[in-house]
């Protein structure tokens, strides 16, 4: 347990309020520099645009300015090469680094003019967001030529499609690929939307309430790069619906990523047997000499896990805050940074293990196989005939009992069975089992037949380059 007694010497910077500082308990618990000197660079732009408007409204002098852009170039290269001593007393990565740019240069102390550490961590996180919302979007993306690629690669193979794990139709393997490349595509649009509401500059509204002084705040969204200034200073400050957004969108694509992963680790098992992943990607059991385990999947699944109850702490975080800045929103970067992170991983680790992966053609051959798996074909084919869809499908519901009761598989259930469960079966029947066949019909756009998947890998690869 921690003990509340000892009182650290140093008192809070710059402040003539208090008497003390803070109890060494206080500190620990309050500090928050371990985790968001990560907004180094974003706050440090933010402070250099936030200078040069102070500048433009002739706040500072061209030659404090000049002081200011050298001091913070050169604590830039300080954390970059691991020499900046970041100190928990000055809580956080603000602090840390306007403490540092005073220590160099006096003109340090005017930085912080008509602005306060609540809407600039908000502009510092809207920056990080934007810029993560980049990266994120070009992982996808990775991914999703990783999936293209290895559906062309394997373009000729068909699997049996599944519902309720249950064997049920012939697909290609490179259209259930294609599904995934499909809600990948949809992940990036949910970006896209997320960057468009982050595109907003919070500074300029101070603490809550603006400022007296005359800030040109297009000036700043023009030096940062925002599309917009917010309209609110109140809402600039206290709100993170921009941070739940990404997070959320980071759930959502761990969430496909992980249904992904489960595909990958079903059909790496001896049960299923359609794929091998790299050696790179699997890992060997400490006392099954013949073990080939699926980890990275796993993991990927497992922890889509944390990504969803990220989601989920913010919510909570935010739902009884009262306007404006609470210290509650702190809590906000470490679920932020989690999410981020892991989902970065995931996406970088799923496309790595789609490219080390070989798909077992033999296998898949012998499964789709299956007659089974043509029977909606042959309900089908009597519907041509002029059989109601009902009709049919209880005629071959029929005819699968009857193979089943003699022990024949449904292919080789003879004509004259047939005949038995319905007039209107011929010899033609036999050609649905025929797979290419089966294939080559399936023309409805989005359906799993030989041209549509090759015009849907043909898309992509244009969309994707
Ligand atoms: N570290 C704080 C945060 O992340 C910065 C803002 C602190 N503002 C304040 N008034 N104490 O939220």
């Amino acid at each position: 347990m921690a003990k509340a007694k000892k009182k650290t010497k140093k008192k809070a910077l710059w402040s003539g309020r208090f008497s003390t500082g803070v109890d060494e308990a206080v500190q620990r618990f309050t500090q928050s520099v371990h985790f968001d000197w990560r907004l180094y660079l974003q706050d440090i732009r933010g402070s250099l645009a936030h200078a040069r408007m102070l500048r433009e409204i002739q706040v500072i002098t061209a030659g404090e300015l000049k002081a200011i852009e050298t001091g913070l170039g050169q604590i830039k290269t300080q954390i970059e090469k691991g020499q900046f001593n970041w100190d928990p007393s000055l809580e956080d990565v603000h602090m840390n680094i306007e403490a540092a740019l005073t220590k160099k240069t006096p003109a340090g102390a005017k930085l912080h003019t008509a602005r306060s550490r609540n809407d600039q961590v908000a502009t510092d996180m809207r920056l990080w967001v934007k810029e993560t919302i980049v990266q994120l979007t070009e992982q996808t993306s990775g991914l999703q030529r990783a999936l293209v690629d290895l559906g062309r690669k394997y373009e000729n193979v068909c699997i049996p499609g599944y519902t309720h794990l249950q064997r049920a139709q012939p697909i290609y393997f490179a259209h259930h690929l294609l599904a995934y490349v499909e809600m990948l595509e949809r992940d990036k649009s949910r970006l896209i939307d997320c960057g468009k509401r982050t595109d907003v500059l919070p500074l300029g509204s101070g603490a809550l309430a603006g400022t007296t002084m005359p800030l040109n705040r297009k000036f700043v969204a023009k030096e940062l790069g925002f599309a917009a200034i917010s309209q609110n200073s109140l809402d600039a400050v206290s709100d993170r619906d921009f941070i739940v957004e990404l997070t959320f969108v980071c759930s959502m694509i761990m969430v496909h990523l992980s249904r992904f992963a489960e595909d990958l680790i079903l059909w790496s098992s001896a049960e299923f047997n359609f794929i091998r992943i790299g050696d790179s990607f699997t890992t060997g059991s400490s006392l099954m000499p013949q073990k080939k385990n699926p980890d990275v999947a796993e993991l990927v699944r497992g922890k889509s896990g944390r990504v969803i109850g990220d989601v989920q702490s913010l919510l909570v975080l935010l739902k009884g805050l009262p306007m404006t800045y609470n210290r509650d929103l702190q809590e906000d970067k470490e679920r932020l940074f989690d999410a981020v992170d892991t989902t970065q991983d995931a996406l970088i680790l799923s496309a790595g293990m789609v490219a080390e992966t070989q798909v077992l053609e033999h296998c898949c051959c012998d499964a789709v196989k299956d007659p089974l798996l043509f029977a909606t074909d042959v309900a089908d084919y009597f519907v041509k005939k002029g059989v109601a869809f009902r009709h049919a499908h209880e005629i071959v519901g029929k005819a699968v009992a009857l193979a089943e009761e003699k022990h024949l598989i449904l292919d080789q259930l003879p004509l004259n069975e047939w005949k038995k469960v319905s007039s209107k079966a011929d010899a033609k029947l036999y050609e649905c089992f025929d797979l290419d066949k089966a294939m080559s019909q399936r023309i409805v756009v989005g359906a799993p037949g030989r041209k549509q998947v090759q015009q849907q890998l043909n898309r992509w690869e244009k969309k994707l380059g």
